[in-house]
């Protein structure tokens, strides 16, 4: 049975209800030692995998604003993308005496040990955008439905080069993958070869480099630099004296601007399609630009909000499900999956939010008129969650 702060403090109530109420109450034991005092803290540990992406900032900055608004304390600690590190911030948090913890994991399967602590301790724990493995500590998993995202990325590529009608030619492209220490990296990679292998297969879209599993395209730590080497060694091996790619399918903005560096250093200008993720401040200019086709939209209020509410749930003691959805009544899309995801040690339910294509004919509709984003006069589009 879970820790839950208000079942505690119902059980204190209870307790005290009883020694009143003049029923039946038992002697107490002199002698008994006194039982060791638990501190009923208000304490939400948010533990974010790095500050190198923009959007992690800005999720932790929400979900704390939603957490203080209800009255709870919070710590957020970020991790340099270092599991030990991470695993040791959570522990000081369990010290510390949180009530629950919200994660997103450097690497889904380096917490279990740390997890299995907040097990013990009967804390709720829920993964926040990354999912965790290996531990029966986790209650939920909150995310946006990531193969879709990597579906929006293929889709672009597809509609761009005109692959359904394309009529014996033949295009160019690259593959970049996220991190596999994160289910989200193999989730997006699945999503967008579920649009293109179709292609590969037949041979309209060709890729010089042989480079198409997960473990060949990955991107460690989806880190702009390493992106930005690679691609670079690839052009060098492989483009030598020929047109730049014609598609480099890249899992988010910061894969994106890595790519982006290599194709201008190389080229100079180039009409190769690059996608994205996130919607970062620097790939929406480059967007407005043409240096970058796409990116997918997950708006880190909405999903900050899905998680806080399903918090709260959670600490009521009550078993969240697509009841909680309707009840919230957001003005953006949740749907929850209540077989969930394995995590080797138990089917964690999930929800999960859409996400959204953004090209340069929808940034104005889609972020600046929603209120996601501000444009001013140059034309400069700042997200403002
Ligand atoms: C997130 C992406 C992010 C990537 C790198 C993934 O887990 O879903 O939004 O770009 O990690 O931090």
């Amino acid at each position: 049975m879970k820790y839950r702060m208000i079942s505690i403090l119902c059980a204190v109530s209870a307790a005290a209800v009883c020694a009143c109420s003049g029923g039946e109450i038992e002697p107490i034991e002199e002698n008994r030692p006194p039982e060791p005092e638990r501190s009923v803290t208000r304490l939400v540990g948010i533990s974010m995998p790095n500050r190198a992406q923009e959007r992690w900032e800005r999720d932790a900055g929400l979900l704390e604003e939603n957490f203080r608004k209800g009255g709870f304390d919070v710590k957020v600690e970020y991790s340099s993308d270092d599991p030990a590190i991470q695993s040791e911030s959570l522990r000081s948090m369990i010290d510390e005496g949180a009530i629950m913890l919200v994660i997103s994991a450097v690497d889904m399967d380096s917490l279990s040990e740390v997890l299995d602590i907040a097990d013990e301790k009967d804390i709720p724990v829920v993964a926040y955008d990354r999912f965790l493995m290996g531990s029966d500590a986790v209650d939920y998993y909150v995310s946006y439905d990531n193969e879709a995202v990597g579906r929006l990325q293929a889709q672009c590529i597809v509609d761009k080069l005109g692959l359904e009608d394309a009529e014996g030619r033949h295009f160019t492209l690259e593959i970049f993958s996220g991190d596999i220490s994160d289910l989200n990296a193999e989730s997006v990679y699945k999503g967008a070869m579920s649009v293109l292998d179709n292609y590969i297969d037949s041979g309209v879209l060709q890729i010089p480099s042989g480079r198409r599993s997960p473990e060949d395209t990955m991107i460690k730590n989806w880190d702009a630099d390493t992106a930005r080497n690679s691609l670079q060694g690839i052009l060098s091996a492989y483009y030598e004296g020929k047109d730049a790619p014609d598609a480099v399918l890249c899992p988010n903005d910061t894969v994106a601007s890595g790519a982006v560096a290599a194709l201008e250093n190389t080229y100079g200008s180039f009409d190769t399609i690059v996608t994205g993720q996130d919607a970062d401040e620097e790939n929406l200019a480059m967007i407005k630009d043409g240096r970058q086709t796409m990116t997918v939209y997950k708006s880190s209020r909405n999903e900050a909000a899905a998680a806080y509410e399903l918090c709260i749930s959670v600490l009521n003691d009550q078993k969240p499900d697509e009841k909680m959805i309707e009840a919230a009544g957001w003005d953006f899309e949740c749907y929850y999956n209540g077989e969930g995801y394995d995590n080797g040690r138990k089917d964690v339910p999930a929800f999960l939010l859409r996400p959204v294509s953004i090209n340069s004919d929808n940034i104005e509709s889609e972020l600046v008129e929603k209120g996601h984003a501000e444009m001013d006069d140059s034309g400069n589009v700042r997200t403002v969650e």
